[in-house]
């Protein structure tokens, strides 16, 4: 069902495993949210690495800020 049936906030959920599959699905506008459930039980961190991918910042708590890896130096903002 397309989100334009509805005026309630969209989460798709199901199979999103790639950054770009969650980027296009947010930036098309199929979806307000997206869910992961495996792909965040293999990668705990998925979230932030998708961040690293597309080049944007995450808020991380003051104690996580030195193990911030030399090759992403704007990462942690
Ligand atoms: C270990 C595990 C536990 C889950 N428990 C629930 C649950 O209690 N209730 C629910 O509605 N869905 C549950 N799900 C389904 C997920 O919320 C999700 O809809 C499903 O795994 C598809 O998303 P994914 O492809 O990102 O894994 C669970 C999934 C996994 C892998």
């Amino acid at each position: 069902m397309p989100k334009q049936a509805t005026t309630l906030p969209v989460i798709a959920v199901g199979m999103i495993t790639e950054f770009e599959q969650a980027e296009s699905i947010l930036s098309t506008g199929e979806a307000d949210l997206i869910a992961l459930a495996r792909a965040v039980l293999f990668d705990p961190r998925w979230p932030w690495h998708a961040a690293a991918h597309f080049g944007a910042q995450v808020r991380a708590p003051k104690q996580y800020l030195r193990a911030q890896p030399s090759r992403l130096p704007k990462v942690f903002g």
